[in-house]
C-alpha cells in the first residue's frame, strides 16, 4: 500500500508518545478507586479518534464506564468493518514485582512496559493510527466503525445490553479485534477461538468466629482444611475434572484435527524453560497446547482465609474463600457449568460447614471460519505485512463479548492481534514490542484493503 511503511518510519516517534499519554492513565475498571481515570481514558480515546478524523464521536453512557464510539462512513454502498477493544486495564499488583511504575510507560529493550501497553491499549491504538494513515492519504476504502469499551476486564456486562440496543448504529460486514497474539513474531497466527468462562467465589462458613486452635482444634471444622478438601476433590488422577455433567456438552474434536492443530510450532523445552518449571501439568491424554485452548479447565484463582498476617496466630477461622474459574469450550453453556458446579459444591460440603457460591461473570466459547472473506483478508494482510502466511491457532483466552456478537448482531470477528505470550499481560511489568506496535498499524490497512478486494469479487 503506497506510502505505508514510510509513513510509518516517519511517525514512530509521535505514534509512541500519543500512546505513552494513554498508558499513563490508570483505567482499573476493577477498582472504584480509579472510576475518575475511566472517565478520563474514554474521553482521551475520544479526543485521539475524533483528531484523526472519524466523524460522530460520543461517549455513549451505560451503567458502568461510557463505551467511546466514532465512525466514518465514506460510501454506504461500501463494506463495514466494526474495530472493537478495551481501555480498561486489570489492576497492575504485586507493584512491588514491577521494574517501573506500570502508569509510567518506558522503553527498555525495544518494549514497552506498562500496564495495558499490550492488553489492549497499546493494540486499541494501532486502529486508530491506522485510521489516521488511510484518512490522511485518502485511502480507506471500506467505512470504519470503533466500538471502544471499559469493562472487558470485568466482563463486559454493560456492553450486552449496548450491543442489544443498538444492532442498527453496529451494523457492519465484519468486527475486526486486536486483542489476543502471534506465535511468534517470525510466527505470526490468527486466532480461530476462544474458550468461554464460567466463574464463582465460594465461602465456607465453619464456626461462628474466630476459635482458639488449641481449645477447639480436632473437635470442630476447620473450614479452610474442608475448603481445600473440596477443591482438591474437583480433578481426579487423570487432571479429569469431576463435576457430574461437566464434559456431557463438549464436542470431541477429530484426529484430524488434532493432527491440524499439532502442526503449530510449539518447543516444549523452551517452554518450561520460560517459566521456570520443570514439568508440565494437565488432563491425562492431550498435550500442552491441547490442554491450553481446546479443553476445558477449572482453576482456583485465590484462595484466603484465617491469619495472614506476620509471626504464628494460633487460630481455627470462622470463614474460607477461595475464587475459581472454568474456562470452557464450544457447545459448553456457561450458566449450565455455574449451575453445575453449584449444585455439586454444595453437595460435597460436609454438614460442619455452610457453603455459598456466587457466580460471577461468564461467558461462552467461540470459533470463527478459516475459509470465509474476513480470515482470508486477514491472512492476506498479515502474509504481506510479516513476509509468510499466518497459522490459524485456537487461543486458551476469553473475550466472553466475542460469543454475543455473532449471537445479538450475527457477525463474525476476526481475532488479529499483534500481542506475544511473553508480553506478561495481566502480570507484572506487562509490555509489548514496538515491532509489534508498528506491525499492528502496517497489516491493519492492508486488512481494509483485502477485504474490499474480496467484498467486490
Ligand atoms: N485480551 C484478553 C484475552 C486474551 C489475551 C485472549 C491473549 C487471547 C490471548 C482479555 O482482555 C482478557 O484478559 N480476558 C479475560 C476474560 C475477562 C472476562 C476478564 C481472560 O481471558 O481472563
Ligand atoms: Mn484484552
Ligand atoms: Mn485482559
Amino acid at each position: 500500500m503506497e506510502g505505508l511503511k514510510d509513513y510509518i518510519r516517519q511517525n514512530k516517534n509521535r505514534f509512541l508518545i500519543e500512546l505513552f499519554e494513554l498508558l499513563r492513565i490508570p483505567s482499573i475498571s476493577a477498582d472504584q478507586k480509579f472510576n475518575k481515570s475511566m472517565i478520563e481514558a474514554a474521553n482521551l480515546i475520544k479526543n485521539n479518534l475524533e483528531k484523526v478524523g472519524i466523524d460522530n464521536v460520543e461517549l455513549c453512557e451505560t451503567k458502568g464506564f461510557p463505551i467511546v464510539y466514532g465512525e466514518k462512513i465514506i460510501n454506504p454502498d461500501f463494506p463495514t468493518i466494526l474495530i472493537y477493544g478495551h481501555y480498561d486495564v486489570q489492576p497492575p499488583d504485586p507493584l512491588d514485582l514491577w521494574e517501573s511504575d506500570p502508569f509510567d510507560p518506558q522503553i527498555r529493550d525495544e518494549k514497552i512496559y506498562a500496564r495495558g501497553a499490550c492488553d489492549d491499549k497499546g493494540q486499541v491504538f494501532m486502529h486508530i493510527k491506522a485510521a489516521e494513515f488511510m484518512l490522511k492519504n485518502n485511502l480507506l476504502c471500506c467505512n470504519i466503525k470503533f466500538m471502544i469499551e471499559g469493562e472487558e476486564e470485568v466482563g463486559s456486562e454493560n456492553l450486552e445490553p449496548f450491543v442489544k440496543n443498538n444492532k442498527e448504529k453496529l451494523k457492519a460486514d465484519v468486527i475486526l479485534i486486536s486483542d489476543t497474539g502471534i506465535i511468534a513474531n517470525d510466527t505470526p497466527s490468527i486466532t480461530t477461538g476462544l474458550r468461554g468462562l464460567s466463574y464463582v467465589e465460594v465461602e465456607v462458613t465453619g464456626p461462628n468466629r474466630d476459635l482458639h486452635s488449641g481449645l477447639y482444634g480436632g473437635a470442630v471444622a476447620n473450614p479452610i482444611n474442608i475448603l481445600t478438601k473440596m477443591i482438591a476433590s474437583l480433578h481426579n488422577d487423570k487432571n479429569e475434572i469431576t463435576i457430574p455433567g461437566f464434559y456431557d456438552d463438549v464436542i470431541i474434536i477429530s484426529e484430524s484435527e488434532r493432527k491440524e492443530m499439532a502442526k503449530a510450532p510449539f518447543n516444549l523445552s523452551n517452554y518450561k524453560k520460560e517459566l521456570d518449571i520443570n514439568d508440565v501439568y494437565g488432563e491425562e491424554g492431550y498435550s500442552t497446547m491441547e490442554r491450553n485452548s481446546i479443553r476445558p479447565t477449572l482453576d482456583v484463582n485465590g484462595i484466603w482465609g484465617g491469619y495472614t498476617g506476620e509471626g504464628a496466630k494460633t487460630v481455627i477461622p470462622s470463614k474460607a474463600y477461595a475464587k475459581i474459574s472454568m474456562r470452557l469450550v464450544p457447545n459448553q453453556d456457561s450458566e449450565k457449568i455455574t449451575d453445575l458446579f453449584l449444585s455439586h459444591f454444595k453437595k460435597i460440603a460436609p454438614d460442619c460447614v455452610t457453603v455459598k457460591v456466587c457466580p460471577h461473570h461468564g461467558g461462552e466459547a467461540y470459533v470463527s471460519p478459516t475459509n470465509d472473506i474476513g480470515y482470508l483478508s486477514a491472512s492476506k494482510a498479515m502474509e504481506e505485512s510479516f513476509g509468510k502466511k499466518p497459522i490459524p491457532v485456537r487461543t486458551g483466552g476469553s473475550i466472553p463479548i466475542v460469543a454475543l456478537f455473532e449471537k445479538e448482531l450475527g457477525l463474525k470477528s476476526i481475532l488479529m492481534g499483534f500481542g506475544l505470550d511473553s508480553d506478561a499481560i495481566h502480570s507484572p511489568n506487562e509490555h509489548y514490542g514496538v515491532f509489534n506496535f508498528l506491525k499492528g498499524i502496517e497489516t491493519i490497512p492492508l486488512f481494509f484493503k483485502h477485504y474490499k478486494e474480496q467484498f467486490d469479487k
